[in-house]
């Protein structure tokens, strides 16, 4: 008789997805090195932020919000200090990898919705496809009509921003943003250019996105009702986190007021 069978050997396992997407350390933005006006505007930032986490940052007028997100964005070089994303440090990497990194890894919603005017929303949600990989293939512009769909638009794909309302211009920046299904959106008070009803719309469907595709969220805003709304809120004042938090999950409907409201 042979001896029985060894069982067999696990398959070896993938590591799990680390649940940190990005983590920053220290981080410092000193603008005008080396002029009179120097000035540090960032004062050594430390936060990580994890896979699948919406989360809001908040602060005065010239706390450095948008310079943060810039940084994390990889727009803008930090002067000091470690930025990684899934372990990869940035700091140090050249502009070349830098976009490369952009273009797999982020999703962009800006204030003003940066579409190209003379181009329909679907090429512009087509955009991020050319940029990454060159042309635009018949999969990816199903993909781009699939998510315009999903944004509401299903009908308006073949009009131009200038014939899109304000919020539906914004729904577009939403499936640029997404199209591509990168692991992280940043977007710099992407409801701030809009009436209440239209930001609440906006707001509805990044939360949406959210829940569908698992994308991680860092949102600008100076409405707290909206920061209410996410599931963190970090607060700068003066280049300096002073809050970082839960928010109240009853308070994440929208049915209640203020963050620390009655
Ligand atoms: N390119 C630059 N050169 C010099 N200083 C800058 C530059 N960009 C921003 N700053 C300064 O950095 C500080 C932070 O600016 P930032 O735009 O990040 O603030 P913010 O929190 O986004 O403000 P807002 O809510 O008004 O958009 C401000 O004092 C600003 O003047
Ligand atoms: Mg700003």
């Amino acid at each position: 008789m042979s001896a029985p069978a060894r069982p067999a050997q696990p398959a070896p396992q993938p590591p799990a997805t680390p649940a940190v997407l990005l983590a920053l350390e220290g981080v410092r933005k000193r603008y005008n090195i080396g002029l009179p006006n120097e000035a540090e505007v960032l004062h050594g930032l430390s936060f990580t932020i994890g896979r699948g986490e919406f989360a809001a940052l908040i602060g005065p007028s010239g706390s450095g919000k948008s310079t943060l997100l810039n940084i994390v964005g990889l727009l803008e070089h930090m002067t000091a200090g470690s930025y990684r994303i899934d372990g990869v440090e940035m700091n140090g990497l050249d502009d070349a990898t830098l976009t490369l990194r952009r273009r797999s890894t982020l999703g962009f919603v800006f204030q003003f919705h940066h579409l190209l005017p003379a181009f329909s929303a679907l090429e512009n949600v087509t955009l991020p496809a050319l940029m990454r990989e060159g042309r635009i293939t018949p999969a990816r512009r199903e993909r781009a009509r699939a998510v315009l769909a999903a944004v509401g638009l299903g009908d308006a794909m073949g009009k131009r921003p200038g014939e899109l309302s304000g919020g539906m211009q914004q729904r577009v920046a939403i499936a640029r943003a997404l199209v591509l299904e990168p692991p992280l959106v940043l977007a710099d008070e992407p409801t701030g250019n809009l009436d209440t009803g239209s930001a609440d719309e906006v707001f509805a469907l990044m939360r949406q996105m959210h829940a569908e595709l698992k994308t991680s969220f860092l949102v600008v805003t100076h409405d707290p009702r909206l920061a209410a709304r996410c599931d963190r809120v970090l607060e700068l004042v003066d280049g300096r986190l002073v809050r970082d938090g839960a928010t109240v999950p009853e308070r994440r409907e929208g049915r209640e007021g203020l963050v620390g409201g009655s």
